[in-house]
């Protein structure tokens, strides 16, 4: 199956580790030009000269911590003006919060939620000149259960997935979709299920058993869910919530 990915414009909030990055060396490969941005500059230089080496196209890349509202609108001027559009929005990165105090509700409303608002507003008017426009974002089954601890991260991502739905039905509208794709447990090398694997191996373990398939998901994995949804081939997918756990979470949507 072709994608149709070749040609289009993707610009990804948090690409240059992680599932983020694994999406954008699969859009790269399916001939997509991609911009990126991280908040560690060495990441992203490493990230744009790994792009850069796939293949025709674009690889941009800029420091930008998507906490704060004007560099993510710096971000997006600066990914448009390099790709010359845009065809997908790929909202990534998370806030992480783990304390759930108020510091950490105010990271996940920030990075979480605000990135995306502010993102979409800027580069909405270059989806809406594109024949295959698509916002996707990347949630988490912590939206969906409870997972032992006091945190905003399943509400902020259960707030983004009832954004993408909003967006969905008035964005339909003008040609543009919105999905929301839900990650369970994903291994990659240095990622946090790695870093649990050798700090807490009797842990990572368990989690493992208690997966219908017997293990984590992997980078490669949810690249391939999200290229999908997000891609021309998904056209037909729209204010969708798309769990990518391997049967991790036991529910019906
Ligand atoms: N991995 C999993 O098991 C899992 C499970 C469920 C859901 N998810 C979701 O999947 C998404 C990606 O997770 P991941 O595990 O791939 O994350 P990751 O390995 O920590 O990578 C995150 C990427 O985003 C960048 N980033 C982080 N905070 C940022 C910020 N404030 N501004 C700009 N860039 C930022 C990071 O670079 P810098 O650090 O340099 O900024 C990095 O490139 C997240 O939304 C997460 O909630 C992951």
């Amino acid at each position: 199956m072709d994608l149709g990915l070749t040609g289009k414009r993707v610009i990804i909030l948090g690409g240059s580790r992680g599932i983020g990055w694994y999406t954008g060396k699969l859009m790269r490969e399916e001939g997509a030009s991609v911009a990126l941005c991280a908040r560690g500059q060495d990441g992203v230089d490493t990230a744009v000269e790994e792009f850069s080496a796939i293949g025709p196209g674009t690889a941009f890349g800029q420091a930008c911590d998507m906490a704060d509202g004007e560099a993510v609108k710096g971000f997006c001027a600066a990914a448009l003006d390099a790709l010359g559009g845009c065809d997908i929005l790929i909202h990534n990165a998370s806030g992480f919060d783990m304390a759930g105090d108020e510091e950490g509700w105010a990271r996940s409303f920030r990075v979480d939620m605000m990135a995306g608002v502010i993102a979409v507003d800027a580069v909405r008017p270059a989806l809406e000149e594109s024949d295959a426009a698509a916002i996707t974002f990347i949630g988490s089954m912590a939206s969906k259960f409870y997972f032992g601890r006091r945190s905003s991260y399943g509400p902020a991502k259960a707030a983004m997935r009832a954004y993408a739905n909003e967006l969905a039905q008035s964005l339909g509208r003008k040609g543009i979709r919105a999905n929301a794709i839900s990650p369970g447990a994903v291994w990659f090398p240095g990622g946090s299920w790695d870093k649990r694997k050798q700090e807490q191996p009797d842990f990572y373990a368990n989690v493992e058993k208690s997966i219908p398939l017997g293990r984590l998901g992997t980078g490669e994995e949810l690249a391939r869910a999200i290229a999908f949804v997000s891609s021309p081939a998904g056209i037909w997918i729209n204010g969708a919530h798309l769990a990518v756990d391997g049967g991790q979470v036991a529910s019906v949507d």
